[in-house]
């Protein structure tokens, strides 16, 4: 037996030895977490640097006291490398299957089938369901507690051996601290890839220009069927225990004790619940079912399982399944169609998705006669046709959409998709910037999908600030077609006698609406640029583009490189504004504004008020005593920029309380860093309060 505290020397204390072991841990389980946030969520928290050096303090321990190393220790880069091929090994107990139910009439006859096999004693035992995770059945062992084989479901009899990628799973414990006794655990359970992660990997091999998986389980099996672990530890892989088939400890007699037992280790396991009767395994089928599309994971049914070890004995299997457990499968969420035609539908925002027209066909008792293609990066990845057959997939009440092309049924009448010029609602053009897969109409303020949206910017507090034009009043406006573009907004003065009939808008609030109307004609050129809602523009931009340019005109005649130049403006935004003041129909309402009375200042950099002026701030963390909207007022008046995202060209990072990643980065790159309190003394000394 592996003893991981076994005396060193005889001269060190074991008091010592257990507290260089604690530390060991604990660096393990840090760097571990580390590890996730890297190579899975592809989201790290620290710097390298802070990850190198936390490394190298587990390095030096190691090194210091190279009997205390833990088994599952990451400086070792356990099997990053290849194998050559992969082994075939028996399993000490055969990996059997399910028998389906695929209603409640199969659970009712199961359940039958159970009471009957158990001839009158234990009648109506209790079972225990479980989510039927979609992933791979792998069977693990740990030789005393510690982590040393891993193997496919094969043919039932001889897998293969994974141990190398297996051990790269994030959330597999290695070493069990309560196991070192049980000589050989014997656990079993599926391996799968939740869905955020298969998003993710399939997004970031698009990009690459690689191939994509269909769906989480190819990806798993994909990720598990590598002969190099580097690969598989790039994947988000996690296991999910689902029994103990050898070592048990005696005391445990039920599935779900086992379950239990499997937490108490470390495992994550398939949610499960221990249930009395037929009604209750509906009732957790039926809630399951509603529950299915926030799960993390996939799941294509249950698992009912008798809770009892030794009934689950007595029972025994007929041929290669189980008499005790059954799959009580969901209904199938697949069928084939044709696409017969595509719409282009123009969101709130401008972005194009395209709606494809289906023969009507039924999914799982629904008829379905749309799917989303969600945007055209999606129908050039699918390579799909006007006039294919394909495979609609629908997953609970969402949109269902297409999860496969039948290229092979093609006939000579298909027709190529094409993302339209202009827009089907406003007809401006549409643009689809390189490498992207969303299309957008540019006709953001005159189209009239996007038109609402627009108007409640325009007149929001911080764009042109029209208090008494709530946007309810300002869709009922719309509604009655009284305004159209925000440009009409400054007509509804010549409309007052319209506008006092209407029901809820007496004399009075018509004269404070347009008293507020008429206000806002005077207002900054920050303000303005703002509110007219260029993608990417917003409050602080707006302020940017302002204080860079000092006049529209000149803002509008801006070429994309120009643009960049202006602090925190990249190619993306930098080509909307761009685009933006190219489109004919939004000049025309920009130029109505004005001719209807908008105007603002001119912009004067007063350097003299400005103490800070040149200085580019970034704020994150908790901030106690003064809101973000309030610092970001008195740092412009001040005369510093404020922005989002740390980098050289940062001045002074302000960090509150629960500073992460910025601070990590400003501490990086040597960025000066001040607390809340030190910043209130500044504005004291600047005599701003
Ligand atoms: S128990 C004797 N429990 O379903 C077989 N299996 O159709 C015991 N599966 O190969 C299996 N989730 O890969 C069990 N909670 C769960 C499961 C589960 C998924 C898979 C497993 C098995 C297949 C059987």
């Amino acid at each position: 037996m592996t003893d991981l505290f076994a005396p060193l020397s005889a001269d060190m204390p074991a008091n010592d030895k257990m507290a260089i072991i604690a530390q060991m841990r604990k660096l393990i389980r840090v760097l571990k977490h580390h590890n996730h946030a890297y190579y899975v969520l592809d989201h790290p928290t620290i710097t390298d640097g802070e990850y190198d050096s936390l490394r190298a303090k587990l390095v030096q321990l190691e090194n210091d006291f190279p009997t205390l190393k833990q088994q599952d220790s990451p400086t070792d880069n356990v099997g990053d490398t290849p194998l050559p091929f992969f082994t075939q090994v028996s399993h000490d107990l055969p990996m059997l299957s399910l028998a389906n139910a695929f209603n409640a009439d199969d659970v009712a006859n199961f359940v039958r089938r159970v009471n009957e096999r158990l001839d009158g004693k234990n009648q109506n035992p209790e079972f225990e369901m479980e989510l039927k995770l979609d992933g791979l059945a792998v069977s693990l062992k740990y030789i005393n507690g510690v982590f040393s084989q891993a193997l496919t479901r094969g043919d039932g009899q001889v897998g293969e051996d994974i141990t190398h990628n297996v051990r790269t799973i994030y959330n597999l414990p290695l070493v069990l601290d309560d196991c070192q006794d049980i000589d050989l655990l014997e656990v079993r359970g599926e391996v799968l890839m939740p869905k955020a992660g298969f998003l993710k990997l399939n997004e970031q091999s698009r990009k690459r220009g690689e191939r994509v998986f269909a769906n989480p389980r190819n990806a798993a099996a994909g990720s598990l069927r590598q002969l190099n672990p580097a690969i598989a530890k790039s994947r988000p892989l996690a296991f999910y225990g689902y029994s103990v088939n050898q070592g048990l400890p005696n005391a445990i007699t039920t599935q779900s004790g086992a379950m239990r037992f499997l937490q108490a280790q470390g495992f994550d396991v398939s949610p499960f619940k221990v249930v009395a009767n037929l009604q209750q395994i509906d009732d957790f089928y039926q809630e399951t079912i509603t529950k299915r599309d926030e799960l993390p994971f996939e799941i294509d049914g249950m698992v009912v399982k008798l809770n009892s070890l030794a009934l689950q004995d007595d029972l025994g299997f007929l041929s290669r399944e189980p008499r005790w457990a059954t799959a009580y499968k969901f209904p199938a969420t697949t069928a084939t169609t044709r696409l017969l035609d595509v719409e282009w539908q123009v969101g709130r925002t401008g972005q194009l998705t395209p709606v494809g027209k289906l023969e009507p066909v039924n999914v799982g008792g629904v008829t379905v006669s749309n799917v989303t293609l969600h945007n055209f990066g999606e129908i050039e990845r699918l390579g799909v046709m006007m006039g294919d057959i394909v495979s609609i997939h629908r997953a609970g009440e969402v949109i269902p959409k297409v999860s496969n092309v039948m290229e092979n049924l093609r006939d000579d009448n298909v027709r190529a998709i094409h993302l339209p010029n202009t827009c089907p609602v406003c007809d401006s053009p549409v643009v689809l910037p390189d490498g992207e897969a969303l299309a957008r109409c540019m006709g953001g303020l005159v189209c009239t999908a996007q038109a609402q949206e627009a108007l409640i910017h325009f007149v929001s507090r911080k764009a042109m600030d029209i208090d008494g034009l709530g946007s309810q009043r300002l869709i009922k406006f719309f509604d009655m077609q009284l305004i159209k573009t925000v440009a009409d907004i400054y007509r509804l003065t010549d409309k007052a006698q319209v506008l006092q009939k209407l029901e809820g808008l007496g004399e009075k609030s018509v004269a404070n609406m347009l008293f507020a109307i008429e206000k806002s004609k005077n207002t900054t050129l920050s303000r303005f640029i703002f509110a007219l809602g260029i993608r990417g523009v917003g409050e602080s931009t707006a302020r940017n583009l302002a204080e860079h340019f000092g006049r529209l005109d000149r803002l509008q005649n801006a070429s994309v490189d120009e643009l960049l130049k202006v602090v925190d403006i990249g190619k993306i935004t930098a080509k909307n504004i761009h685009e933006f003041f190219r489109t004919k129909h939004n000049m025309e309402v920009v130029n109505d504004l004005m001719a209807l009375g908008v105007h603002w200042q001119a912009v004067v950099k007063n350097t003299a008020n400005a103490p800070l002026d040149g200085q580019t701030w970034v704020i994150t963390g908790t901030l106690e005593v003064m809101g973000r909207d309030e610092i970001k007022a008195h740092l412009h008046a001040l005369g510093a920029k404020v922005v989002g995202s740390v980098s050289t060209k940062t001045s002074v990072l302000l960090a509150g309380d629960k500073a992460g990643s910025k601070l990590n980065k400003a501490d990086e790159l040597g960025v000066r860093v001040v607390s809340e309190s030190e910043f209130l003394a500044l504005l004291a000394e600047y005599g701003r309060m």
